[in-house]
């Protein structure tokens, strides 16, 4: 889908309403990661560099229409100032007179946070009226929020069709990534598909097997995979009740000529704790106490024989309970030979979702991958192969 860029728009002097996704991760009042503030400063410097006035507005948690002050974004305003090296101003509100006066206040070049959007609930519900306060503020629309662009709210995607509406350089970036990865890939392309549950993932995987020439499927979800197929999996964690659905799944895949990975081996325990004896069985010797905590060595060498040959891989969900060791051990051993694969230039590699971000970042390839989305239920989404709202209000 086309959709317009930052390229030669002239921004000088005028206002850029900038939709990011501030809803940065906070434990006991402290931001525990940058890196969504980090990834927006190409824009917000680009903006300011070019003279814009720049207003940046967003989402922060979910205070359901009112005003709890532990979701302001003032704090995350004071951090991104920081994170840019240069004075940012905040309003308290996102619309009405607070936003009007500190938007009068700006400078050419200079860059204003408004208090989270949700603290009104016209936002969620994309009013007409609370989009075109926001649209008052503004001269131009420029969204970066791909991580918020599922999303139809009024700063999402009810604006954009009040102003003239870009694409920022995150948003492009994202995009373009995600489009080399499963838009137009080079092949063999394979995805690796993890997680808890089938049921989360059903539309995933069913868009899945169409694009891809083999899909991996991993953690506890390939537990469901196994026992629909007759395998004994203990006390592993499974849904009975997506069997059905599961095997629908593979017959889909046979259909559409996808090869499916399910595991071979296994690390099994009677605990997930950390350190817990473990066992590394055969996918059919599961013992009848013990629960499937991460797969085998068998099955990553497998996964890392496909890997050397391929040419595109996108990576949702780890492979294991990596966040409990000795549990993360094939996660990482994929995550490296990924990470060695792309860096010698012979695969282009995406990865997304919050859990396979720490899965990688744990691993230690973080910054070794070709893109790492850091969207979540956006990421998803796209996977599904569903239209993003905040991005077809961006399309020509
Ligand atoms: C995210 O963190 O994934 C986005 O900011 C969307 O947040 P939401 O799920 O509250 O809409």
């Amino acid at each position: 889908m086309p959709y317009r860029t930052l390229d030669n728009v002239d921004v000088a002097g005028k206002r850029a309403l900038l939709r990011a996704d501030l809803n940065v991760p906070v434990r006991d009042g402290r931001i525990t990661d940058l890196t969504r503030l980090e990834r927006l400063c190409p824009t917000i410097s680009e903006l300011a560099g070019k003279g814009a006035k720049v207003i940046v507005c967003s989402h922060f948690d979910r205070p359901k229409g009112k005003r709890v002050p532990a979701m302001s974004l003032a704090p995350v305003a004071a951090a991104l100032g920081e994170v840019l090296g240069t004075h940012v101003a905040f309003a308290d509100d996102c619309i009405g007179p607070p936003a009007e006066q500190a938007v009068a206040a700006l400078r050419n070049g200079g860059v204003l946070v408004l208090e989270n959007t949700r603290y009104h609930a016209e936002e969620e519900k994309n009013d007409p009226g609370f989009a075109a306060a926001l649209a008052a503020l503004a001269d131009l629309y420029v969204n970066d929020a791909f991580s918020a662009a599922h999303r139809a709210h009024a700063s999402t995607e009810g604006v954009a069709h009040l102003l003239p509406a870009y694409a920022g350089r995150l948003m492009q970036a994202e995009l373009e990534a995600l489009h080399a990865a499963l838009g137009d890939p080079q092949r063999p392309v394979m995805a690796i598909v993890g997680g808890a549950k089938v049921s989360t993932k059903l539309e995933l995987l069913g868009n899945l097997v169409t694009k891809v020439n083999t899909l991996v499927i991993g953690g506890a979800m390939a537990n469901t995979f196994l026992a629909a197929q007759g395998i004994e999996v203990g006390k592993s964690l499974q849904e009975a009740e997506m069997h059905a659905t599961a095997r629908d799944i593979l017959a889909g895949a046979k259909a559409a000529g996808c090869e499916i990975l399910l595991p071979t081996d296994a690390v099994v325990a009677r605990e997930l704790k950390p350190n817990a004896p473990t066992q590394t069985v055969a996918i059919n010797a599961v013992p009848a106490d013990s629960m499937i905590l991460d797969v085998g060595p068998a099955t990553v060498a497998t996964l890392n024989g496909h890997i050397a040959a391929l040419r595109t891989l996108v990576w949702n969900g780890p492979l294991g309970a990596f966040e409990t060791p000795p549990f993360d051990a094939a996660t990482t051993a994929v995550a490296q030979a990924v990470a060695a694969a792309t860096q010698a230039g012979a695969l282009r590699s995406v990865a997304g979702g919050g859990d396979t971000v720490s899965a990688l970042r744990h691993a230690g390839v973080l910054d070794k991958m070709s893109y790492v989305s850091t969207a979540g239920g956006a990421f998803l989404e796209w996977l599904e192969g569903k239209t993003l709202p905040g991005v077809a209000a961006l399309s020509d």
